[in-house]
C-alpha cells in the first residue's frame, strides 16, 4: 500500500460518494414521438464575486424523476428547421441549462448552450450580488459530433468551458446523446477519443466565443441543498400560555388535468411562516395555516373520545381530519386546464399523528396524509402536542416506529464516511512510517 494506492483509492472514493447522477431526458415532438434523448451527469460551475475576492461554486443537477416536477423540469422542442432545444430547470427556477443541437451537412452537434441561475446568499456565500439573476450565453460550439442517425457517447468526464477566463463550465460525464433521426432507441455509437484511448482523461475542454453576463465566481464543494420545504414552528396560545404546539415541514402533492387531457402531478412546498390561526379546545384543537394568498391548510386534533375505563394517563390525541384549499395557478400546475380554479378537499375520517396525553408525537420520517384519491399531505420533521402542555414545551416525545428503522440513506452515508475515515489513518500511518525512517536508521 503506498501513496499512489491511496489516491486511487481516493478518487474511487469520491466518485462513488459525490458524482453527479446520470439521468435521462427525453424530448418529443407534436406525435408523441422521442426527437431528442440527452443522457448525462451534469456538475455546473461558476465564478462570484464574494466581498473577500472571488470564488468558484459547482452543483449538480439532481437526480431526475420524470413524474416528480420537484426533481429536474424539462422542456423544449424539436424544429423543423434542424434545431432542437433541451431545457433543463431545477423546480424552483434557480438553475436553467439550456442546450441547442443543431443537424447541418449530415451530422448533428451542441452548438449553443444557455446557463442562467440565481445567486441565493444562502448558497453563494458572501456575494456582493445577492439574489441577482445571471445569464451566460455561449455559442459557435460544435461538440458532441455525430453523423445524422448515430448518437454521440462518452462516459469520461469532459469539460465544456463557457466562460474559460472565469472558469464557468459544464462538467460532463456519462454522456450519450442524439438529436433527429430516433428510432425508438440510440441509433449506432459515436465515442469520444476519450472513451476509446486507455489514457486517462485530459478533460476536452473547449473555449468558445462566450459572450457573458456573468460576475465572477465562486467555489467550494457543497452542493446547494434540494429545495426542501422548511420546517416551521406553529404555536398557539391562551392567556399567554402555549396550548398547541407543532414543529413541521408540510408539502402539497395534487393530481391536475392539463389542457392535453393527461393528468400530472403538482408538488410544493408550504412556505416559511405562514399565517397561523386556530383555537384550543379541552377535547378539540384547530391548527389553521394560511400561505400564498389564499391556500390554507386546516389540521383538527382530538382526544379519543374519554371512556371511562379509561385512565387519564391512557388518553390519546390524533389528528382525526384536514382540511386544504388550493388555487390551481398555472405557475403551480403547469399546463392545467383550469387556471386560477380554487379546489378544496376534506378528509374527516382520518387517525394520524396519534400519541398519548401529556405527551408529544415526534416522527422525522415522511408521511404521506392521503386527503382524497387526487390530494395528498406531506409531512416531515414532525413535533406536535396538541394539549396540555406543561411549561410552555413539549413534554416527553413518543417517537413514530418509522424512525426507528434505519433508512438506506445512512449506511451509504456512514459507509463513505468510515472509507474516509480509513484512508485519512493510512496516510496518516504511511506518514508517520516515513518520519520513523528518515529518524532511525533501518537495522
Ligand atoms: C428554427 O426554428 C426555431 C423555432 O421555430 C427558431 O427559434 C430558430 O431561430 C430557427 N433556426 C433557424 C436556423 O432558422
Ligand atoms: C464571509 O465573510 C465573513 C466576514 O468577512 C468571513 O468571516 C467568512 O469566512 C466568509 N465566508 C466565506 C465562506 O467566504
Ligand atoms: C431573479 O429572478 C426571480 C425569478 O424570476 C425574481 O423573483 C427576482 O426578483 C430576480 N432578481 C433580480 C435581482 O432581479
Ligand atoms: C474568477 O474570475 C476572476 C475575475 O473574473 C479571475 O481572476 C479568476 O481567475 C477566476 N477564478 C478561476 C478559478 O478561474
Ligand atoms: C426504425 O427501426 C425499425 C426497427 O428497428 C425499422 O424497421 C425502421 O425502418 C426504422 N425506421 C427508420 C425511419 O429508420
Ligand atoms: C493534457 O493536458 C496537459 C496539461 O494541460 C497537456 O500538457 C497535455 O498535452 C494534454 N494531453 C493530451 C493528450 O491532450
Ligand atoms: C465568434 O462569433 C463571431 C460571430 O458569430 C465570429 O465572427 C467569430 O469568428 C467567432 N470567434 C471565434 C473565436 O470563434
Ligand atoms: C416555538 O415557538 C414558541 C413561541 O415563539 C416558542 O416558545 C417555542 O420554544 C418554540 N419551540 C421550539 C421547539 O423551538
Ligand atoms: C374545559 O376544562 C375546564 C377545566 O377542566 C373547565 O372548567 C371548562 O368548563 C371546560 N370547557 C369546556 C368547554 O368543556
Ligand atoms: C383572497 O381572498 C380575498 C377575499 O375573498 C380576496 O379579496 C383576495 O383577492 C384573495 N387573494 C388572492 C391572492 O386570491
Ligand atoms: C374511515 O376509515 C376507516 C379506516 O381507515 C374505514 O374503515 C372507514 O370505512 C372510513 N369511513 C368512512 C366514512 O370513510
Ligand atoms: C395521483 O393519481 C395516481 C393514479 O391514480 C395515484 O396513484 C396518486 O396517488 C395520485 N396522487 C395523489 C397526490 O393523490
Amino acid at each position: 500500500m503506498n501513496f499512489k494506492t491511496i489516491s486511487v483509492l481516493l478518487a474511487f472514493i469520491a466518485a462513488v460518494c459525490a458524482q453527479a447522477p446520470t439521468n435521462e431526458y427525453e424530448l418529443k415532438d407534436a406525435d408523441d414521438k422521442t426527437c431528442l434523448r440527452a443522457d448525462m451527469a451534469l456538475t455546473i460551475q461558476v465564478n462570484y464575486t464574494k466581498t473577500d475576492g472571488t470564488a468558484l461554486f459547482a452543483w449538480d443537477l439532481p437526480t431526475y424523476n420524470a413524474s416528480d416536477p420537484n426533481t429536474v423540469v424539462v422542456g423544449g422542442s424539436c424544429a423543423e428547421n434542424g434545431t432542437a432545444e433541451l431545457t433543463l430547470s431545477t423546480p424552483a427556477g434557480s438553475t436553467s441549462v439550456s442546450m441547442t443541437f443543431t443537424m447541418a451537412e449530415g451530422s448533428t452537434y451542441l452548438s449553443g448552450v444557455e446557463l442562467s441561475y440565481t445567486e441565493d446568499p444562502d448558497i453563494f456565500v458572501n456575494t456582493t450580488t445577492p439574489n441577482d439573476n445571471k445569464t451566460v450565453v455561449t455559442t459557435g460550439l460544435q461538440v458532441f459530433e455525430a453523423p445524422a442517425g448515430r448518437s454521440y457517447k462518452c462516459n469520461n468526464q469532459g469539460n465544456l468551458a463557457l466562460n474559460a477566463a472565469e472558469g464557468t463550465m459544464l462538467m460532463l460525464a456519462n454522456v450519450q446523446v442524439q438529436a433527429f433521426d430516433f428510432n425508438n432507441t440510440f441509433g449506432d455509437v459515436t465515442e469520444c477519443a476519450a472513451d476509446t484511448t486507455t489514457i486517462s482523461p485530459n478533460a476536452t475542454t473547449v473555449a468558445p466565443n462566450a459572450t457573458t453576463i456573468l460576475p465572477t465566481t465562486i467555489l467550494p464543494t457543497t452542493p446547494p441543498p434540494a429545495p426542501e420545504a422548511p420546517q416551521n414552528n406553529y404555536t398557539l396560545t391562551i392567556d399567554g400560555k402555549v396550548c398547541l404546539m407543532a414543529l413541521m415541514a408540510l408539502q402539497m402533492e395534487a393530481n391536475y388535468t392539463k389542457t392535453d387531457g393527461k393528468v400530472a402531478s403538482a408538488k410544493w412546498n408550504v412556505p416559511a411562516n405562514p399565517a397561523v390561526s386556530g383555537s384550543c379546545g379541552n377535547d378539540t384543537s384547530v391548527l389553521e395555516l394560511k400561505y400564498d394568498g389564499n391556500d390554507t391548510i386546516t389540521i383538527t386534533f382530538k382526544k379519543s373520545a374519554a371512556s371511562g375505563l379509561l385512565q387519564a394517563d391512557d388518553e390519546k390525541f390524533m389528528v382525526s381530519e384536514i382540511s386544504v384549499v388550493y388555487m390551481e395557478t398555472s405557475a403551480r400546475f403547469p399546463d392545467t386546464n383550469s387556471s386560477g380554479t380554487i379546489r378544496t378537499v376534506t378528509n374527516n375520517n382520518l387517525t394520524a399523528f396519534e400519541g398519548s396525553v401529556g405527551s408529544s408525537y415526534k416522527c422525522m420520517a415522511e408521511q404521506d396524509v392521503s386527503l382524497s384519491m387526487d390530494v395528498m399531505l406531506i409531512a416531515t420533521d414532525v413535533q406536535v402536542q396538541p394539549f396540555g402542555l406543561s411549561d410552555n414545551n413539549f413534554d416527553t416525545a413518543e417517537e413514530c416506529p418509522a424512525d426507528n428503522e434505519i433508512s438506506n440513506i445512512v449506511p451509504i452515508a456512514v459507509g463513505c464516511a468510515l472509507a474516509g475515515l480509513v484512508v485519512i489513518v493510512l496516510i496518516a500511518y504511511l506518514i508517520g512510517r516515513r518520519k520513523s525512517h528518515k529518524g532511525y536508521q533501518q537495522v
